[in-house]
């Protein structure tokens, strides 16, 4: 199954990805953990040392790499053969292979089709076994959904707190997801922080379109902060829930 988490910046896109990655790891699943966030958060979430994470470039910068696949000149492959890139420049931690695939680029002067077939081939040579499962950090901002990496999502999550903007962004975000033929599309409220946040969220969503929600967690805010350790286990249940809810649908 491949799964993207979408939503405004700050959300908890991140938080939501590295703790779902984690918990499928826990659960026996091969899980290919995809950074597409050009301000690359996940690796870090994840618990992978920053000087492991500084040793593998972005995909979309392996410029020789890619060269030598998809063909220099004017003519490029539509469909390049990308089947063991991914295991190949992936960090490999357990269960978990990291990819991190760096900035999707908009063709201003120069064209980047070449770099965007490239990584939307890498993405849809994630060929899945019943136990493989794709968590796509999307990071903030829509562009990337007109783009070919979020084809072939079997469920966009949206992440959103319980705030005006924040929803309006997440249902913005619903629109191009459904433009773009993605079928299933869910919401998790994140950083709930009381009653009145709860009730906020129920108003703005139908209880079919709600994966969840996950209260404030301090041990969250704490592992972020670096007070606490970033731990490859995880006990947040909310977001265990949700996990089982996913599986089991
Ligand atoms: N449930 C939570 N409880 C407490 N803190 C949280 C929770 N979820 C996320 N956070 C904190 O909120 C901040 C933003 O989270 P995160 O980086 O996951 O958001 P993001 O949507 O990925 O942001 P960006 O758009 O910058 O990529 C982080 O400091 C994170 O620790
Ligand atoms: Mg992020």
């Amino acid at each position: 199954m491949k799964i993207a988490v979408s939503g405004k910046g700050g959300v908890g896109k991140t938080t939501i990805s590295a703790n779902l990655i984690k918990l499928f790891a826990q659960k026996g699943y091969n899980v290919y953990a995809v950074d597409a966030d050009p301000d690359s958060s996940l690796g870090m979430a994840l618990g992978i040392d920053e000087s492991e994470l500084s040793q593998i470039q972005p995909i979309i910068d392996m410029k020789d790499m890619i060269g030598d696949i998809m063909g220099d000149g004017a003519l490029y492959k539509l469909n390049p053969l990308v089947n063991d890139i991914a295991d190949k420049f992936s960090i490999h931690k357990n269960m978990i292979k990291f990819l991190r695939m760096g900035a999707v680029k908009k063709g201003d002067s120069e064209c980047y089709c070449r770099e965007n077939i490239f990584l939307k081939a890498i993405v849809n040579s994630l060929i899945l076994e019943t136990k493989d499962i794709v968590i796509m950090d999307m990071g903030a901002g829509i562009e990337h959904l007109t783009r070919g990496t979020s084809k072939g999502v079997d469920l966009m999550i949206i992440v959103t707190e319980a705030g005006k903007s924040s929803v309006q962004t997440a249902r913005i975000v619903e629109g191009l997801a459904k433009d773009i033929g993605i079928k299933k599309i869910k919401f998790i409220a994140n950083k709930v922080r009381n009653e009145k946040e709860e009730a906020f969220i129920r108003e703005n969503f139908q209880h079919s379109e709600l994966m969840g929600i996950v209260h404030y967690d301090e041990k969250i805010s704490d592992r972020a902060m670096g007070i606490e350790k970033v731990t490859e286990t995880l006990d947040n249940n909310e977001i265990e829930e949700i996990l089982n809810k996913i599986i089991s649908n």
